[in-house]
């Protein structure tokens, strides 16, 4: 039993999450904390939504509300999406909230004090009718290389061609259309991480065991173009963490704010000071969790995200938890993952292309879904979601497999037995080919929730729902029951049981529907031992109910149906 931190990246707070992005962190996150917790580890399982920078300013406007309204309406709504979905936080933070504002200032103080933060002059336009500068892609004007009116000052929509904001021809605010604007000087704050490549490297290359998506992204890094480069970590915004070095005024900062992806990580340490906070306990509390001198050392800390996410992992919060010289827990894993594309095409939040958390909860119960993309995560290549491969996969493995199997025995001993499992009878040749058969298999399984392949845990949990359904097909206690009840009670009873461990080792795929069976057959969620102990679990006479049908199947018509709602954009 040991101590184990698990974070999922934080989700932007400029809309619902897709099922790419949900596949990408919070799913397998869930999948491993469920499991850690069903092996008897203290597990503190943390997420939050990502609240500033420019996306949440501008979604907020397009949604013409204040920002800090936008923002707590949209946490909550992800907040009830994630609870839909199952994913079973200890905390569901907030980057605005008041531990990451404190939290952000302490690491940029201590980074100062120890020599890593330069303060450099730069250009930069500014509005007079706003009275703010402006962020690159606040300043629209025409292309200098197409003629498109509408371009912005990062990038040309039209052409596609990165711009500077002086590029653009008759520049205007995009925020008021105010032309009354001037380049400025003005200051921006650098991490040095330069100054830190040495220490990251020799801390990558010590991590043997991590995924080569991750390490290969990082060494990228580190060694590309110029190696790691010093990174601007204040922004000209009015939303977000005021600059300050601790809690003194910092001169020459005055209404700037962190760059989003420096405060956004360190919500991580804050969302569990959060939790600490929000259920009455102590800063020790969660220090314990982070703080390598108080306690943390024991932990164990994995992180989980997808692809883009990997450098801000490997390098730059690393640099700010090592900058700081204080003893901050470093991860220990970083599993990262590929993209789940759909239907021949990306995925796309700003394109509303595909199906987003909202929309999936509306159609489908949440465990076909966490059981189609966990079982066809995107791990070592990008993975394609159709609505056909979902309605095969979903259909093949859920109710042709699992429900049929727990539908059929439950059914025909309530037939013949009645709603107790069936007394008489022992286990014989056929039942222990299976103890042996999965007592091999539940090992498999656990070394893949182990060393999180999401894939290949899923495969192998599968294999032993299948397991069950071939026993019972040639076992066939309704054959045997009228030459032989006692025997026929037997395999029922051994079948019953079976039904049991499944809802134990399925629970961290398909939460719901292990519940669902659990409560149906009364049995307790203790992590099986030994499967010959796991089949006489549930003992003669035991009562159970027969559950409602736990999956039942995805028509050719639901499918055509969705396939055509979800085929344009939302
Ligand atoms: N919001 C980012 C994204 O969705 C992830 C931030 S992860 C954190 O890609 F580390 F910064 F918190
Ligand atoms: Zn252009």
């Amino acid at each position: 039993m040991s101590r184990i931190l698990i974070t999922s990246a934080i989700p932007y707070i400029n809309g619902i999450k897709h099922l790419g992005n949900l596949v990408g962190s919070q799913l397998p996150s869930d999948v491993y904390a469920r499991y850690a917790r069903a092996r008897g580890h203290e597990v503190m399982h943390i997420c939050a939504t990502d609240e500033h920078g420019t996306p949440a300013e501008l979604a907020a406007a397009k949604a013409g509300k204040p920002v800090a309204e936008y923002c707590a309406e949209m946490w909550a709504i992800q907040r009830d999406l994630a609870e839909g979905f199952g994913l079973a936080w200890d905390h569901f933070g907030r980057s605005s909230s008041q531990r990451n504002h404190a939290l952000t200032q302490h690491f940029a103080g201590k980074l100062a004090e120890a020599g890593l933060i330069e303060e450099v002059t730069e250009k930069q336009v500014y509005s007079h009718t706003d009275g703010r500068f402006l962020p690159d892609r606040y300043i629209e004007g025409t292309c200098p290389n197409c003629g498109y009116d509408g371009a912005r000052g990062d990038q040309c929509e039209n052409c596609t061609k990165q711009l500077d904001p002086t590029d653009l021809i008759n520049p205007r605010s995009a925020i008021s259309g105010s032309t009354d604007l001037e380049v400025r000087e003005t200051k921006h704050l650098y991490l040095r991480q330069s100054a830190l490549a040495g220490d990251l490297e020799a801390w990558i290359d010590s991590k043997k065991d991590w995924p080569i998506l991750t390490t290969s992204i990082a060494r990228k890094w580190l060694k590309d173009g110029d190696g790691l480069q010093d990174r601007g970590i204040t922004r000209d915004l009015d939303w977000g963490i005021p600059v300050k070095r601790g809690s003194e005024d910092w001169p020459g900062m005055e209404g700037k704010v962190f760059y989003v992806w420096f405060d956004a990580p360190i919500e991580y340490i804050a969302a569990t000071a959060e939790w600490a906070d929000a259920n009455g306990l102590q800063d020790a509390d969660w220090q314990r969790w982070w703080r390598t001198d108080k306690g943390a050392e024991e932990v164990k800390y994995v992180q989980f995200m997808g692809k883009d996410n990997v450098p801000f992992h490997t390098l730059s919060f690393p640099a700010t938890i090592i900058g700081s010289g204080e003893p901050w827990k470093l991860v220990d894993y970083i599993k990262s993952f590929n993209y789940l594309n759909y239907q021949g095409g990306q995925f796309s939040t700003s394109k509303g292309r595909g199906v987003f958390m909202d929309q999936a909860l509306e159609i489908l119960s949440a465990d076909y879904w966490r059981w189609w993309l966990l079982s066809n995560a995107p791990e070592n290549n990008d993975a394609e979601f159709t609505w056909e491969v979902f309605q095969q996969g979903a259909n093949k493995d859920l109710a042709d497999v699992l429900g049929n199997f727990v539908s059929r025995i439950t059914k025909f001993c309530r037939s013949k037995f009645g709603e107790a499992v069936p007394t008489g009878g022992t286990y014989g040749e056929a039942e222990e080919a299976v103890i042996a058969d999965l007592q091999i298999r539940l090992a498999t399984y656990e070394a893949h929730m182990e060393s999180i392949e999401i894939r290949k845990a899923a495969a192998e949990l599968r294999a032993i729902w299948v397991a069950g359904n071939e026993y019972l097909q040639s076992a066939a206690p309704w054959a045997v029951f009228k030459e032989n009840p006692e025997q026929a009670a037997a395999i029922t009873r051994f079948a019953l049981n079976l039904a049991a461990l499944y809802a134990t080792l399925s629970e961290p795929f398909i939460p719901f529907a292990s519940a669902t069976l659990r409560e149906a057959l009364g049995s307790g969620a203790k992590w099986p031992e030994s499967i010959a102990e796991t089949a006489n679990a549930l003992p003669e006479g035991h009562p159970f109910t027969v559950p409602e049908n736990l999956f039942t199947k995805i028509t050719d018509e639901q499918r055509e149906e969705w396939e055509e709602r979800f085929a344009g954009t939302r």
